[in-house]
């Protein structure tokens, strides 16, 4: 994806503002780790729990950030009511993810009005009015290219 990198960093610049230097952050739908290797890079005071459905994917971040003590790893199911239970600390400063669908509902059942369809990956409607039915206030796109685009919530 060509503007992965720049999607990054304006989510980390996100995290970064919202935040103080030392976060408590959940990399959602984490994969291999990639959020959280460029939050430690840019907040090296920041800590990091690692949750993916994946246990391959886990296998290969732990491997990844082996020996360093600010990031923790939960295998869950983020669609789950009980899956914070996974969850090493009750809180966190905030949350970032690349996994569009997996915080927000089923990707099974697109939303009438086409805001989460795959074959519009920048139409964000859907997804602001979601996170603000759930308690988030300023939800907002902070972010768009040509195939890609970011949200910010704050709670
Ligand atoms: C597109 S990858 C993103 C990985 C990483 N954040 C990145 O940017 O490279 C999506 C990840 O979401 C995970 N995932 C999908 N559904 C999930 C769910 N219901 N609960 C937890 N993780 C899920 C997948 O296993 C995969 O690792």
């Amino acid at each position: 994806m060509p503007d992965r990198e720049e999607r990054f960093r304006v989510m980390i610049d996100t995290v970064e503002a919202v935040t103080d230097p030392t976060p408590r952050v959940l990399d959602l739908a984490c994969g291999t780790g990639s959020i959280t290797d460029r939050l430690l890079r840019r907040l090296p005071g920041a800590h990091s729990t690692c949750v993916d459905i994946d246990p391959a994917l886990l296998t290969i971040a732990r491997g990844h950030f082996a020996g360093d003590e600010r990031v923790t790893f939960a295998e869950a199911d983020v669609t789950r009511p009980t899956w914070t239970e996974h969850l090493p600390h009750a809180s966190y400063d905030a949350g970032a993810t690349a996994q569009r669908f997996a915080l927000l509902g089923d990707p099974r059942q697109p939303k009438p009005d086409g805001g989460a369809r795959r074959d519009r990956p920048t139409a964000t409607r859907w997804h602001l009015e979601t996170l603000r039915g759930q308690g988030f206030s300023e939800a907002r796109q902070v972010w768009c290219s040509a195939s890609d685009a970011l949200v910010a919530a704050l709670r």
